[in-house]
């Protein structure tokens, strides 16, 4: 009896921390497609950063450019293989794919407002990228960014 709770337990602690931990998703990950991921993740800082001095100047047909290269970077979209692709919808959560096309729709939201000058909806849009790179961080991410684990906000969902 014993060793059936003591096997018990260890399975709940198991199922329990992958879910607290779940930058491991990522961490499954070929290290191919690691790269890449990284590789993306660098390359949309570089342009939220680049989107700042062309939207402070007024330059908005920059913005909606860059904002237009960031929605099409897409890892998903990238020339990968077959097999490669299948493995990222196998080992990436649902709940992953979906925060990352949400910040890629954002992103396109953003390079149409900006052709279009609708100079409010640009804030408005950028922010909502931004919000994206913390809320799939702090849920995908807690193994780069371990600063998320200690916020109080967060231990809420940690049972
Ligand atoms: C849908 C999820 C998701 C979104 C949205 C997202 N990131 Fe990430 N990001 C990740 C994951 C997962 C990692 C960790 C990758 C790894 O460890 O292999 C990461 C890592 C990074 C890194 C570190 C790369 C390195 O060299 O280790 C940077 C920088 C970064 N993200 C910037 C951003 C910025 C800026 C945004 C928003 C504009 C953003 N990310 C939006 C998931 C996301």
């Amino acid at each position: 009896m014993k060793k059936i709770i003591g096997a018990l337990l260890v399975a709940w602690i198991g199922a329990v921390s992958s879910n607290c931990y779940s930058g491991s998703e990522v961490e499954k990950l070929s290290p191919e497609l690691r790269a890449l991921l990284k590789q993306e993740m660098l390359a949309i800082q570089e342009g939220m950063q680049n989107i700042v001095p062309a939207f402070a100047s007024g330059n908005l047909e920059e913005v909606s450019d860059i904002a237009g290269k960031i929605s099409r970077s897409f890892i998903l979209k990238q020339k990968i293989t077959d097999t490669q692709k299948h493995e990222l919808h196998e080992k990436l959560s649902n709940e992953f794919i979906l925060k990352d096309q949400e910040f890629h729709k954002y992103a396109g939201m953003l390079e149409h407002v900006s052709k279009e000058s609708h100079t409010e909806l640009v804030g408005f849009y950028y922010s909502k990228m931004l919000e994206s790179c913390i809320g799939c961080h702090s849920e995908h991410a807690t193994h780069r960014f371990s600063i998320f684990t200690n916020e109080p906000a967060k231990k809420e969902h940690h049972h």
